[in-house]
């Protein structure tokens, strides 16, 4: 079976990614996609709850610890949600990913690229299906022969990621009363200019992955964006 599509959401809080995210399911679905919805911090019982502790209000944590909560989170999503969608050949529209670590806990919060990079390799790369792709007892057979899991181990990576792209001072109007904020949503704006060039420089590392969406347009101009990227790629019809 075909391996599906995986799309990432990302942006600043207050881009305005959600409300897009919407009209991008509804299109590919009309295109006749298995469409799986999901969104980070979360999408399994588990992540939503470490996505509670990460973002609650006044549960104060250096950015590390952020970094590995967010990796936990991430692991479990991709082995329960997110791999064995793709593997059954199903779209999967994701609300934030990876990306998101670099932004807010790397350009935001400071911690390394580097330390990062690792971290990613380890929640992802590590063995990730065990117990799902091979029993146990096989597993352990292959490794005495020094065999590699038939590639059990590597997590799927985005084939595109959308960035709506704002500036803070604008995505902090956009919020403004909409609802009460989360630890991140109360962050002065120095840190989501911080996070937004962080943003840039994942850009800058992975063009061909990335679009970026100017989301200072008005709603029905960066929806259009946003549809064009997939028209591009031929995965929706042109009419969206
Ligand atoms: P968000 O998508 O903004 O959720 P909602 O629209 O419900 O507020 O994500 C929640 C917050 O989590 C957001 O402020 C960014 C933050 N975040 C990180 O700091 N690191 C990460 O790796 C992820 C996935 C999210």
């Amino acid at each position: 079976m075909k391996q599906g599509l995986f799309i990432t959401l990302e942006g600043i809080d207050g881009a305005g990614k959600s409300t897009h995210a919407q009209a991008l399911a509804e299109a590919l679905q009309a295109a006749g996609h298995a469409l799986v919805r999901t969104r980070e911090p979360g999408g399994t019982p588990l992540a939503e709850r470490l996505r509670g502790l990460a973002l609650e209000q006044g549960q104060e944590m250096d950015g590390m610890t952020e970094a590995l909560l967010m990796f936990a989170a991430r692991r479990d999503h991709v082995r329960a949600v997110i791999a064995p969608a793709l593997a059954q050949g199903r779209t999967v529209l994701c609300d934030r990913f990876t990306d998101a670590t670099f932004a807010y806990q790397g350009g935001g919060r400071g911690v390394s690229w580097q330390a990062l990079a690792q971290l990613e390799q380890i929640a992802l790369d590590h063995d990730l299906m065990h117990g799902q792709m091979h029993n146990g007892a096989s597993h352990k057979a292959n490794n005495e022969r020094g065999a590699e899991p038939a590639d059990c181990g590597q997590a799927p990576r985005p084939d595109l990621t959308l960035w709506f792209d704002l500036p803070p001072p604008q995505a902090a109007r956009r919020l403004q009363g909409a609802r009460l904020p989360d630890r991140f949503e109360a962050q002065p704006l120095a840190f989501f200019e911080a996070v937004r060039s962080a943003y840039a420089r994942r850009m800058a590392e992975d063009a061909r992955r990335f679009v970026r969406i100017d989301a200072a347009q008005p709603a029905p101009a960066v929806r259009r964006a946003a549809l064009a990227a997939l028209q591009e790629r031929g995965w929706i019809g042109p009419a969206g």
